[in-house]
């Protein structure tokens, strides 16, 4: 089925007005998406919120059926988040880690998520060792598989990076990870939206990824999966009437799915906005979504790798609908205001915020352009023509 684009621009309202190419950072929402939320917070304004979640309870539960369809798992091995990080280290915590145990971790880890894992090795003595990327950006499998002693309780990779547009060889890690009886926690936050996820081809034990950057969802919601068959082994950091049931004076039971990670008071628009947001993609159909995705950023790539002292930081087979470039003559920062100036969003990618990828690939600040299905050839000559522009106003 070939995507009907002009059907899927008039669903976008955003799109009228904008080049929105920060789909990385936050994607325009589709209309269904935006009047669900909306729907629901009239509800409690007329009805109060508690009423509201009540009348909505079909919908709000939906939100585990959708999650579940889109990366092929059971609708009890979904959990809501407030976003990713949250639901990334609240997993990451629940791990029984010991002192001394090893952590294997990708050159391009999040920035959230690297922090934590220091933080972890601070109060709890786990060691991080990160395994380096080869020269086309992906994870070098066989320095993965040396590293893979009897001490590596956990291997915490990130599918696509925020800062490239590599996509990870995430099932070859599964495997890996099955092999050794290692626990595989992924970030799925940039992947999860433009590429099809298959929790059971990736062979991941739990994944996380948050609403609104290419799921289309709306901020402040994230999700996770956790494989019904780890579960036991992982302790909540902290429980509440969500998570656990008091059963008796002393004694509590834990919920024996997801939702044993989640807690009660949450954002219940966003929730089933996001359940909306998932049955959005469903019907789209993820490999037609991932197709137009990954051409439309193949073409944005070309075309600004032709461009005078413009250079592109992807190469390869294996990329997605993040595109990272810089300019001899312009920082990231000015081209991004420029962009601005013409109703283009972008953003920026800071050395900062990626200091082991950016080091080793001896990279300052970068910029950023992320397309979605609903962008457009014309957007991207749109685009290419404004930089031109600040080319030849240099
Ligand atoms: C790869 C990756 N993981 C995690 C996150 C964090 O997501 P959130 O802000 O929803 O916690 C981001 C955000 O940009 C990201 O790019």
């Amino acid at each position: 089925m070939t995507m009907n684009l002009g059907l899927v621009r008039q669903d976008t309202p955003g799109c009228k007005d904008l080049v929105h190419f920060n789909n990385a950072g936050s994607s325009l929402q589709p209309r269904a998406v935006t009047e669900a939320v909306l729907h629901h917070l009239m509800l409690e304004q007329r009805l109060g919120g508690y009423e509201a979640a009540e009348a909505q309870a079909a919908l709000s539960d939906n939100f585990y059926h959708a999650l579940a369809r889109l990366f092929n798992c059971a609708p009890r091995e979904i959990a809501f988040a407030e976003n990713s990080t949250r639901a990334w280290t609240q997993l990451l915590l629940a791990i029984p880690f010991e002192s001394g145990d090893r952590i294997l971790t990708g050159q391009s880890e999040y920035a959230s998520n690297y922090l934590s894992l220091l933080h972890l090795a601070k109060t709890r003595g786990v060691r991080i060792d990160v395994v380096p990327n080869l020269d086309n950006g992906k994870i070098c499998l066989q320095t993965l598989e040396k590293k893979l002693d009897d001490d590596v309780r956990l291997i915490a990779l990130t599918h696509v990076a925020s800062q490239s547009g590599v996509i990870q060889p995430v099932a070859e890690v599964g495997k890996l990870a099955r092999k050794h009886r290692i626990f595989y926690l992924l970030d799925a936050c940039q992947s999860a939206g433009q590429l099809q996820l298959d929790v059971n081809e990736i062979g991941c034990d739990m994944l996380t990824g948050s609403g609104r950057k290419y799921m289309r969802g709306p901020r402040g919601t994230g999700f996770m999966y956790v494989r019904h068959t780890i579960l036991n082994y992982l302790q909540p950091q902290s429980i509440d009437l969500q998570s656990a049931t008091w059963a008796s004076r002393d004694h509590y039971e834990l919920r024996d799915d997801a939702r044993r990670f989640e807690v009660w008071e949450h954002y219940v628009a966003g929730k089933i906005g996001l359940a909306v947001a998932a049955d959005y993609a469903f019907t789209m159909g993820m490999d037609e979504i991932e197709n137009t995705v990954r051409s439309l950023a193949d073409r944005l790539r070309h075309q600004i790798a032709e461009l005078p002292g413009f250079t592109v930081h992807e190469s390869g087979a294996e990329l997605c609908g993040i595109v990272t470039f810089s300019s001899e003559h312009h920082s990231a920062m000015q081209i991004q205001q420029h962009l601005r100036t013409q109703h283009i969003n972008t953003s920026v990618i800071r050395r900062q915020n990626t200091q082991l990828d950016f080091a080793t690939r001896q990279l300052g600040d970068i910029g950023r352009a992320s397309v979605h299905y609903y962008n457009t050839d014309t957007e991207i000559e749109q685009f290419c023509s404004a930089l031109r522009l600040l080319t030849h106003a240099r």
